[in-house]
């Protein structure tokens, strides 16, 4: 059933947004080996979610559960829920290929680190652009989707779109081949937009030009959007709420504000000492994070963070209860931050 439109800004309605994912107690198994576990997560339209965590945390394979990508020897279990546009719900755990298809590209889509994952290298570029239309049919025939991907080129910057229109990848830039991926993930209106360090690949100089384009390109659509990076000074202007990741499990989330400013988890706390948004501790020494992340299947049983954790107890041995008003708001870990010692830390 479709929502009625209501011409009120979300803030001033009493209706909640809708979701446009839900994640209900995701695990993601290879064998005996839990690679994910019980990860709760929504974005609603028009939200923006940032998906923090070092490398090796379990960021890139909730995404790909997502978009219903995993690799064939990886088992999902749970349940992902994605509602497109026109309010129509995708079951992707367990659901067939041919389905899947048929929602990714449309109702929900994806921009990776190396753009050339989601290029053709033999294809011209604004042929691939009007691909994506025409195999989900939101243009009524070729000579519309061609127009069209002259139109999204130059909305993303290209200069002189229509001859980009004709370039293959290789003759792009590195940040002009991500333009057009973004021009792609975006030409079917998807109601959910997944970014997985979209600009990590790129110069410094455009890395800021491009993820502009694609957060006016969100925002143009009232998408939702679960933005995946290490650069927790991007998650603070880009997104509304974070969710922390660590040993495949969601360790804290909630508000940017709060979490980076107060986080409670002790890995958050560490991981926002170790970045550059340059929190330091009430004596005046930077927090860091000691160690290094295990590999999959290596993390201690109990809380994940156990074996890095200077104020790890024999508590720390079963795993920690979530303390929170919900899977939006809360944390996992026996002895948190307290507010004294949250002291100092933080600023703006
Ligand atoms: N296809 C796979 N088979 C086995 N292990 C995998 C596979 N893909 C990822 N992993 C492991 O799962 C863990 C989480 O990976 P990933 O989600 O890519 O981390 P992140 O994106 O946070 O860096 C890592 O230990 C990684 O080695
Ligand atoms: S539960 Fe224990 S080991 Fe885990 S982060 Fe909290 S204090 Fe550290
Ligand atoms: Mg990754």
């Amino acid at each position: 059933m479709s929502m009625p439109v209501r011409p009120v800004p979300a803030q001033m309605s009493n209706d909640v947004p809708e979701d446009v994912l839900r994640v209900d107690g995701l695990h993601v198994r290879v064998g005996e080996l839990e690679l994910l576990s019980d990860v709760d997560l929504t974005v609603r339209r028009g939200e923006r979610v940032g998906l923090i965590g070092e490398s090796g945390s379990g960021k890139s394979l909730t995404a790909l559960s997502i978009m219903g990508l995993l690799a064939e020897s990886l088992e999902p279990f749970g349940s992902v829920t994605v509602t497109g546009q026109d309010g129509r719900h995708t079951q992707v755990v367990g659901t067939a290929e041919g389905d899947l298809a048929a929602m990714r590209g449309r109702d929900v889509t994806m921009i990776f680190q190396e753009p050339m994952t989601a290029l053709n290298p033999t294809m011209r570029v604004g042929a691939q652009v009007a691909e994506v239309m025409r195999i989900h049919r939101t243009v009524p025939d070729r000579h519309t989707a061609a127009a069209r991907a002259v139109e999204l080129l130059d909305k993303v910057g290209l200069p002189d779109p229509a001859e980009a229109a004709k370039a293959y990848p290789h003759q792009l830039s590195g940040g002009q081949r991500q333009r057009v991926v973004v021009a792609m993930a975006l030409a079917n209106d998807p109601a959910l937009l997944i970014c997985d360090e979209p600009t990590t690949a790129l110069d410094v100089t455009v890395q800021a030009l491009v993820l502009d384009l694609i957060v006016r390109g969100v925002e143009a659509r009232n998408a939702g959007m679960l933005f995946i990076t290490h650069d927790l000074a991007v998650v603070a202007s880009v997104c509304e709420r974070v969710l922390v990741m660590y040993g495949g499990r969601v360790v804290e989330a909630g508000d940017v504000q709060q979490v980076f400013t107060q986080p409670r988890h002790r890995y958050t706390r560490g991981l926002i000492g170790a970045s550059d948004l340059d929190l330091t501790r009430p004596d005046g020494r930077l927090y860091t994070i000691q160690g290094s992340v295990p590999s999959a299947g290596r993390f201690p049983h109990g809380c994940v963070f156990r074996n890095r954790c200077i104020h790890a107890t024999v508590e720390c041995e079963s795993q920690p209860r979530w303390e929170g008003s919900g899977p939006e708001d809360g944390f996992a870990c026996w002895h948190p931050v307290r507010v004294r010692d949250a002291q100092g830390v933080g600023g703006s």
